[in-house]
């Protein structure tokens, strides 16, 4: 008899504590593994918290899905890429019209866009779900989850999905954002984002360690005491935590002894191609994205450092209050950034994603969530912007905070220090708030090599330069042309 209110495929961590969280809410889900030991872990897991009520552990993949009431919302929560498709083959021939498969994975969005085209016509939903928040805490106590795909099948379960996410001042931070990639997208630019705060943050600790001459464990002190200010976030906050962190064997900082070469799954490479193909600048991102590639390359930089010497260091004047600013103006341009490469796929897709809810469901829960999208999405509820940038109360934060900026990435220039990201974000506020710049140069170049044309203020549109024919004429002053 079907009697859950929900099933779920794929009982590895994640999807494990997102069927206890379900079961926790007082909904009763069906759960199956493809490896039958799993569901016996998980049902020993459900006892021993006392939510074993709540679950229906099906061992038989047809059993399972004639045990979710009809019509049926299925999560399945396996491997991004081949594993979703042969899941979804898997399952098709014991679905029924009108039943949805939710996909909660890091997919890519142009996948989740092809299995929703392909399910469509034979009448079966399907929801790409961001899930933000971490395997462990997240995926158990209430992730942020964004949600796109098959609006219908959206409101079957909607009551579950909104019970099991973060809550923030009562509100929780589970919304329905537009149809088919809508709700990846989104979340593959939470990812993006999420590289560049890592980024940055990672930046400062650079100069605090080795400008400032400090410990780990007074950087943790910095990190923490910043997280009930402007900065107060997830991110800062579990900085001061690593920081603090003592190593058992050694007793010294682990920070000092892990390596420094970070690792990376393909959210922020994809977050920062999609920005580039829609011509939409998201060099914060980029620069996070380049500096994990070049961190990977340990043997390389230790192999550079050997001929050019290790860098002069000095110690450096920029204050704890200057990284403190210069790190909050390098996050609002991220951010104004990841926003804008949202709105700019809205558009193109046609998917009117809503930016105020986005930054309020961002609150809480996700990996990102910070005092900071508070302020973003009361900005985003007053009117659409189209850059955060000109926002009046972020620009008052940027007109504070924009010459910390400036210091510390100047400081970090002539000290040595590589700072991918932060300087990535100054260069485009500074290219972004000047009315005048130098593509005039790059036209002149274009039409000279290529006769590609350029425009002249009230003399039109397509113009051309006579220009030398060889390089030899070179100093014969060109002549415009219509
Ligand atoms: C989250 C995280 C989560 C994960 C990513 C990032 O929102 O819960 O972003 O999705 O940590 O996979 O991983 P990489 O840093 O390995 O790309």
């Amino acid at each position: 008899m079907a009697t859950a209110d929900i099933g779920l495929i794929g009982l590895a961590v994640m999807g494990s504590n997102l069927a206890l969280n379900i079961a926790e809410k007082g909904y009763t889900v069906a759960v199956h593994n493809r490896s039958p030991g799993r569901i016996d872990e998980f049902v020993s897991e459900a006892k021993a918290q006392g939510l074993d009520g709540n679950t229906i552990p099906k061992y038989d993949l047809a059993d399972f899905v004639q045990s979710v009431k009809a019509p049926r919302s299925i999560i399945i929560m396996v491997k991004a890429g081949k594993p979703v498709d042969d899941m979804i083959e898997q399952l098709l021939p014991h679905l029924e019209p009108g039943d949805a498969i939710i996909e909660c994975g890091n997919s890519l969005y142009t996948d989740t866009q092809r299995r929703f085209d392909y399910l469509k016509p034979k009448n079966i939903g399907y929801l790409g779900v961001g899930v933000s928040g971490g395997e462990e805490e997240g995926a158990r106590h209430g992730p942020s989850i964004m949600v796109g795909g098959s609006k219908e099948q959206w409101h079957n379960a909607e009551a579950v999905l909104t019970a099991i996410a973060a809550q923030f001042n009562g509100e929780s931070c589970c919304a329905y954002l537009g149809e088919g990639g809508a709700g990846h997208f989104v979340k593959m630019i939470h990812n993006g984002i999420e590289y560049g705060d890592m980024q940055m943050i990672a930046e400062v600790y650079g100069v605090m360690r080795d400008g400032l001459g400090m410990t780990a464990s007074e950087c943790g002190d910095v990190f923490k005491k910043w997280n009930e200010g402007p900065l107060n976030s997830y991110l800062i906050e579990i900085t001061g935590h690593v920081l603090h962190a003592v190593d058992a064997d050694t007793k010294k900082p682990l920070v000092d002894l892990i390596l420094d070469k970070a690792g990376q799954k393909g959210t922020g490479v994809w977050s920062a191609i999609v920005a580039q193909q829609m011509g939409v600048p998201a060099t914060a991102i980029e620069g996070a994205v380049a500096a994990r590639s070049i961190s990977s390359r340990k043997a390389e930089r230790v192999a550079a450092e050997g001929i050019y010497g290790r860098p002069n260091r000095v110690r450096s004047d920029v204050t704890l209050d200057d990284l403190e600013k210069a790190l909050l103006a390098g996050k609002i341009v991220s951010y104004a950034q990841g926003f804008a490469v949202i709105a700019k796929a809205s558009e193109e897709f046609g998917w009117s994603l809503p930016l105020a809810t986005i930054a309020k469901i961002w609150r809480a829960g996700c990996i990102i969530r910070s005092r900071f999208l508070d302020q973003m999405a009361s900005a985003y509820s007053k009117g659409d912007a189209s850059n955060l940038l000109i926002v009046p109360d972020f620009v008052a934060i940027m007109k504070d905070a924009h010459p910390s900026l400036r210091k510390v990435v100047a400081g970090a220039a002539m000290g040595e220090f590589p700072m991918v990201c932060l300087s990535a974000a100054l260069s485009y506020f500074d290219s972004y708030r000047q009315a005048q710049g130098t593509a005039n140069l790059i036209q002149g170049q274009r039409d000279f090599f290529g006769a590609h044309g350029f425009e002249i203020e009230g003399r039109g549109g397509d113009l051309h330069g006579t220009w030398p024919s060889t390089l030899q004429n070179k100093a014969a002053a060109p002549v415009v042309e219509e």
